[in-house]
């Protein structure tokens, strides 16, 4: 009896970050982690999942339309999607951003990756590329991205100050950094938004926006490079406490 309750409540957390898709992480590329970068000072999740939930779930609710519209993604603009798992965003992206528009979608597992890629040329979208990336480094172009958006995926970066980092001279000038998570702990795939904004932060990121998504299953997030990029040894690492949840949801998704 005392155990059915926690297990009840771990499927549904899991149920909620990966919506079931049965394909596991397959064979990812670690490097060392001996960097000079602090590790992060709360849980890492682990890659359960290519995505959040069924495509046909989250058009019903509209998710990447909203997303996109809040993000200001219009025709012509460069766009990379992190974490693009079976690529939701990358396809409704290539579609937006249009002929004169280009998307690089990034992940690290390689079987999404060709599966990514495969879906790509089946649905005729030669403004996308596909690219496989490295846990710490997304190997991006620098001076590129207008927007680069990481939905449902930051709790899953084992090394988010190096990553963030490393990320950073890929945006174009002006460029921004879209995050939509879950407001709840890393450990159960989602990050408190305090957290978020203390750890990007800490790398030299300054949050210009945070509204609640309820059509995407918590929050938005918006941040642009502020300042200069920090000397990765006197970066710290942020403490778990910073917990504080930062976004009251509106009745109705008066912020949608
Ligand atoms: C829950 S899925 C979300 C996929 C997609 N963004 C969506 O909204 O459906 C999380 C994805 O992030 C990827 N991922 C995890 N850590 C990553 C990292 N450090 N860099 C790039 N992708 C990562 C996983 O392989 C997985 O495809």
């Amino acid at each position: 009896m005392t155990l059915a309750r926690p297990l009840l409540l771990g499927a549904t957390l899991l149920l909620a970050a990966c919506d079931g898709s049965p394909r596991g992480p397959g064979n990812v590329t670690r490097e060392s982690s001996n960097t000079g970068f602090p590790a992060a000072d709360r849980p890492v999740a682990t890659i359960v999942s290519s995505r959040w939930s069924s495509e046909e779930e989250r058009d019903r609710l509209n998710e990447a339309a909203k997303v996109m519209d809040l993000a200001g993604i219009k025709p012509g603009m460069t766009v990379a999607d992190i974490g693009a798992g079976e690529g939701y965003y990358t396809i409704r992206l290539g579609q937006r951003v249009g002929a004169k528009g280009r998307v690089v979608a990034e992940d690290i597992v390689p079987d999404y990756i060709s599966q990514l890629a495969t879906r790509v040329v089946r649905e005729k979208l030669d403004n996308v590329s596909v690219r496989l990336g490295l846990p710490a480094d997304p190997r991006l172009p620098e001076n590129s991205f207008d927007r680069v958006l990481m939905v449902h995926m930051y709790h899953e970066i084992e090394s988010p100050y190096e990553f963030l980092w490393r990320l950073r001279p890929s945006l174009a000038p002006g460029g921004q950094v879209v995050v939509v998570d879950a407001d709840r702990p890393t450990e159960n795939h989602g990050t408190p938004p305090a957290l978020l904004k203390c750890e990007f932060a800490a790398v030299g990121y300054k949050q210009v926006s945070i509204r609640p998504m309820a059509s995407a299953g918590g929050y938005m997030a918006v941040f642009e490079a502020s300042g200069g990029r920090p000397e990765p040894e006197t970066i710290r690492a942020c403490k778990s406490g910073a917990h504080a949840p930062t976004v009251t949801p509106k009745p109705n998704g008066a912020h949608e």
